[in-house]
């Protein structure tokens, strides 16, 4: 992606890429112990906005902060490239290899497709390392159909919490938590995109254009139907 194609300018210095919050990160981290010097991967981390938290946990660890978009990754550098407990690396998460005490990934996995996230973050975990991810669920038996076609079209995998529960304890793994994010989570994604694309509609190309009415529908999408879909926040250990 260019830095100057819609998508980016859209998307440029929104403060994340997808739902959380520091409330729903100490939650799902409430329910695992993360050593003071924890070693941690934040994968598909976008412009950084988890990094606090996780260290806030970790005062003495280090997070290895990896993104595919290196526009993203040089936001993680402008705010944390002081800190000697943060490297900010472009690239993809799978180079990332040294074994971690925690992986956090919030909204990532699902580009590798979950059941490969799963084995290949389980092999780079430590002994008694926890995986925290989010990923995009259904929370009722029978969503609407506008909102199906909505999310099947980006989502195809999209199934119950139940049954990626059950891919998790596939993989191998044991499950500390499972819980819907909040909706506080998704309005710190959504209010900034709300007030981006009001700033950008006067003098939109019409490539633009289309990209600000995509933002906005993906918005109005969630505040109709968010107590049918939503990201899930999964705590998970590797069984050994
Ligand atoms: C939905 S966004 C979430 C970003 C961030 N975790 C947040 O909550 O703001 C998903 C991110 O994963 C990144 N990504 C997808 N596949 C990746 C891969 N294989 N390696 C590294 N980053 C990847 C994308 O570039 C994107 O920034």
């Amino acid at each position: 992606m260019s830095d100057r194609s819609p998508f980016f300018i859209l998307h440029s210095d929104l403060p994340r890429e997808g739902p959380g919050c520091r409330a729903d990160l100490d939650k799902a981290l409430s329910h695992i112990t993360v050593p003071q010097n924890a070693r941690i991967l934040d994968a598909g981390c976008g412009p950084g906005a988890d990094i606090a938290g996780l260290l806030a946990h970790a005062p003495q660890g280090h997070v290895t902060a990896v993104d595919g978009q290196a526009h993203f990754i040089a936001k993680v550098t402008e705010g944390w490239g002081h800190d000697a407990r943060v490297t900010a690396i472009a690239g993809d998460m799978l180079d990332q290899t040294e074994p971690f005490d925690l992986i956090w990934s919030a909204g990532a996995l699902y580009f590798l497709g979950i059941e490969r996230a799963l084995a290949e973050m389980g092999t780079r975990l430590t002994q008694g390392g926890a995986l925290v991810f989010s990923e995009l669920v259904y929370l009722v038996d029978d969503p609407a159909e506008e909102l199906r076609i909505d999310c099947e079209a980006e989502y195809p995998d999209i199934g119950s919490i139940d049954r990626l529960k059950d891919r998790v304890v596939a993989a191998g793994y044991q499950i500390r938590a499972a819980f819907p994010v909040s909706d506080e989570a998704w309005e710190e994604y959504y209010t900034p995109m709300d007030a981006r694309v009001a700033k950008l509609r006067d003098g939109a190309s019409a490539e633009l254009a289309k990209v600000l009415d995509e933002g906005a529908a993906e918005a109005a999408i969630w505040r109709k139907y968010k107590r049918q879909f939503g990201y899930v926040q999964i705590v998970a250990v590797k069984e050994t």
